[in-house]
Parts: C-alpha cells; structure tokens; sequence
C-alpha cells in the first residue's frame, strides 16, 4: 500500500517539496501539514514592504488551485505532535494519524527568544510569520519609539522600513558591527553610515538589560549603558533557532538542526529535513552549516523530491541570499567564513560596491551593495567553480565575463 510522502512545514522549503515531487513524476500521496491558518505565503516582503503598507496582503506561494490540481492534500492549522517512527505515521494535535512511506521535515526555524526582565510585556514583539508583522503592522502606526534588539538582517530591515513612517527608531547590537555574522566590515560600516543618515540611532557593543512597562505595555529599554531608551515597542531580531523538537523526540541524530546526508536524508533514511531546519556539509566550503535562506529552502526542495524518487545526486548548491535594507540592495553568493582577503569594486560613496572574499586563490563568496550584475555573474562564476584573478575583478565586468567565457571553453575542451 502506498501512504506517499508526508512533508511536515507549509512554508518556503515544503510548498516547494511537495511542487517538486509532482514535478519529478510523484505520483502517490502528498500530504503538506502547516500549523498556520494561512494559505502558505512568502516571507521576506514581510520585514519591508508589508509592515509599512496597511493595505498590503500576504504574497501566496502557490494560488489555492495549485494544490488542488496537483492533488496535493494542504492541511492548513495543523500541528505534528509526534513521529511514530516504527509505525510510520505522523500524529497530529486532535488526535488524527497520518501514515507515510517517507517523511520530509520542513519545520524551519522561529526566532530565538528574549530573556529578560520585562520581555512579556504587550509591544514586545518579533517577525516570523505574518500574524507577527500584522502586529507589528498595527502598532507601528501608533507610536513614537521603537528599540530594536538585533542588528542582523531581520532587525535593519525592519528598522528602516519602519523609519520612513516616521517613529524615533534606536537598534541596539551586542556585537561591535551590525551584520557581523554575515557581511565583511566594509558593508558593515557602509550599511551603518546610511541608516544613521536616515536618522536611525545605532548602538554597538550594547545589549539590553531590561524592559520596563506601563499598565502592562512597554515604555523603555534600559541598555548596558545605563541608559533609558524610550520605547512604546520594542522589536525582538536576535537570530533564530531551528525547530527540532519532532527530530529530537523521535531520536534522530541533532547537530545544531536536524543532521541530515548529501542526498538530505536523516539518520532515519525515510525521513529527509531541508531549509532553516537541515544541518548538513556543504560540498561548496567543506563545513557543516545550517543556512537560513530561501534558495537554501527551494534548492533542499528540488533534491528532497529527486531523493525520494530514487535518484542519487547531492546537494552541490550555490548558497545565495538577499536583504533590502532602505535604498541598499544587498545580495551575497558563496560562503565568506573562510575568506583570508577582499577585493572591493565599486563605488562605496554612490551606494553601489562590491566585495569579493577569497580563500587564497580561490573566489569564495561576494556581496554586493546594489550591484546586481555583479551577484548574477558571481552566482555562474562561483557556480562554474571559476576564481577570477583579483586584477580581473578589478578590470570590471566585460573582463570578468571574457574570462569565464574562456575558462568554460577550456574545462569543455
Ligand atoms: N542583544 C543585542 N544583539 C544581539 C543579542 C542581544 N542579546 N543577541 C544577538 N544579537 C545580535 C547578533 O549579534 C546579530 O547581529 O542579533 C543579530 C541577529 O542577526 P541574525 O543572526 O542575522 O538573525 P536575524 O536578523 O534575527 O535574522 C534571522 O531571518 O532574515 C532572515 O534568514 C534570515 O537568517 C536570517 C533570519
């Protein structure tokens, strides 16, 4: 008997699993169990133009009929309390069972929480989901402080998108630059500079020691500093965490997420995990990582579905990611963490640079500040496996392109 495949998660990494697995000639069950009540949506609008925009609707993965005309049986607010792993099936709140021939953990990741004092208080907010940026939404028109604790792409994002309404904004970082974990210090200093010049007020080094309230409500963050922040709210971007608890409860194997093979497969062959959740080697660096992106989630996706359809290829994708941040588009592709030298091209006071990271010879990663060409060539160069020398990147576009062009001539000779 056939019980298909059950994919635990409705959102970027699981809609397109179960698009994936029709795609790929899937043609048995395909359950896709999401515990909001939401048609499954696209999250990063949410930190930019949703929050600032009343009218503003959620932007649907897939339109309602898609799941219909792939058969695939969306159970919106429903929630997975267990994986009976002996008796293959899923047990969901309420009581209901769902068997499966295999398993695709989607269960990403929810923002890591806030422990101080006052933390509870009403206004106290983060974004992961859209019932969170309607919060936001709502009271953002209604204040005029706002301390965000987080100086990563979730907190600058919302910071400038919640300046240009008007409200006084403060981001309060523990680290001495923003984006640290992310970007190279010269797009840190360049993303700083700007968003001081919007009027946003940044604080390094500086951490949050309590919050205090009015009737319920915050009203101030006191930082390290000793120093009282007016705040009617106070926006919560610390980083996440990866959901695991299905994983660990059934007794898979952990490693900061759910461990997972090249072909994205458990220790527990039946059940693969992909996106946010997924920890797994990357062929690209050669470390274990655990990327939170929507390429990570839609490429995991693609080979999710070729896994269970018997193929055998292994995840080899290009890891890239974007950011909006006020009038900075960043993008970056690669992996920087090994990066021992740069190359920066551009122009830093036009707003448009980029930084190429190298591990001694090799072209590891670039990020870009509104210099989308230089992503897209990067995302064939590095795809390519191609390290341009660093006079090349140098010389500007129409060389860089000339070299690849001539080193995919020599690798196909
Ligand atoms: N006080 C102040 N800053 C803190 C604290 C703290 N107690 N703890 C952590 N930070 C800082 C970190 O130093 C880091 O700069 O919060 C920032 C969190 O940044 P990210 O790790 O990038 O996480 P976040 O911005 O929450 O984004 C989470 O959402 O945009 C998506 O997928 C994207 O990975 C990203 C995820």
């Amino acid at each position: 008997m056939k019980n298909g495949v059950v994919i635990i998660g409705a959102g970027h990494a699981g809609v397109q699993a179960a698009a994936s697995l029709r795609e790929e000639g899937y043609d048995g069950p395909v359950t896709l169990v999401g515990d909001e009540n939401e048609l499954p949506y696209h999250k990063p609008p949410l930190s930019k133009t949703f929050i600032k925009d009343p009218a503003a609707q959620p932007q649907m993965l897939r339109a309602e009929i898609f799941y219909t005309n792939n058969h695939i049986d969306l159970r919106l607010g429903a929630s997975v309390e267990r994986i009976d792993l002996s008796a293959r099936r899923l047990e969901l709140a309420g009581g209901a069972t769902l068997p499966f021939d295999a398993a695709i953990l989607a269960t990403g990741s929810r923002p890591r929480e806030l422990k101080l004092a006052g933390a509870e208080l009403a206004g106290v907010l983060s974004l992961r989901s859209v019932a969170d940026a309607r919060a936001i939404r709502e009271l953002s028109g209604a204040i005029e402080d706002v301390v965000i604790l987080g100086g990563g792409f979730i907190g600058l994002e919302i910071a400038a998108t919640l300046r240009l309404g008007g409200p006084n904004v403060t981001v309060v970082e523990a680290q001495d630059r923003l984006l640290g974990r992310a970007v190279a210090p010269a797009i840190s200093a360049h993303v700083r500079q700007r968003l001081e010049a919007m009027g946003i007020r940044v604080l390094t080094q500086t951490t949050i020691e309590r919050l205090e309230g009015v009737n319920g409500h915050v009203s101030a963050a006191l930082n390290s500093h000793g120093e009282r922040l007016p705040a009617q709210m106070v926006i919560v971007g610390i980083g996440v965490v990866p959901n695991v608890e299905l994983a660990q409860a059934a007794g898979l194997t952990l490693s900061n997420g759910v461990r997972v093979d090249g072909q994205l497969r458990s220790s527990q062959p039946e059940i693969l995990a992909i996106g946010d959740v997924a920890n797994y080697r990357h062929l690209f660096s050669g470390t274990d990582v655990r990327l939170e992106s929507v390429q990570n989630a839609t490429d995991h996706a693609r080979l999710a579905a070729r896994t269970i359809m018997g193929h055998d290829g292994h995840y080899d994708s290009v890891p890239w990611f974007w950011s909006d941040i006020g009038d900075m588009k960043l993008q970056m592709v690669g992996l920087a963490g090994a990066s021992d030298s740069t190359v920066v091209v551009g122009d830093v006071a036009d707003n448009k640079f980029s930084v190429y990271h190298y591990f001694g010879t090799r072209l590891i990663a670039i990020e870009s500040v509104n210099r989308p060409a230089d992503h897209m060539l990067g995302r064939k160069m590095l795809g390519a496996g191609f390290s341009p020398r660093a006079e090349t990147v140098a010389a500007g576009a129409d060389a860089l392109k000339a070299a690849l062009a001539e080193a995919q001539k020599e690798a196909a000779a």
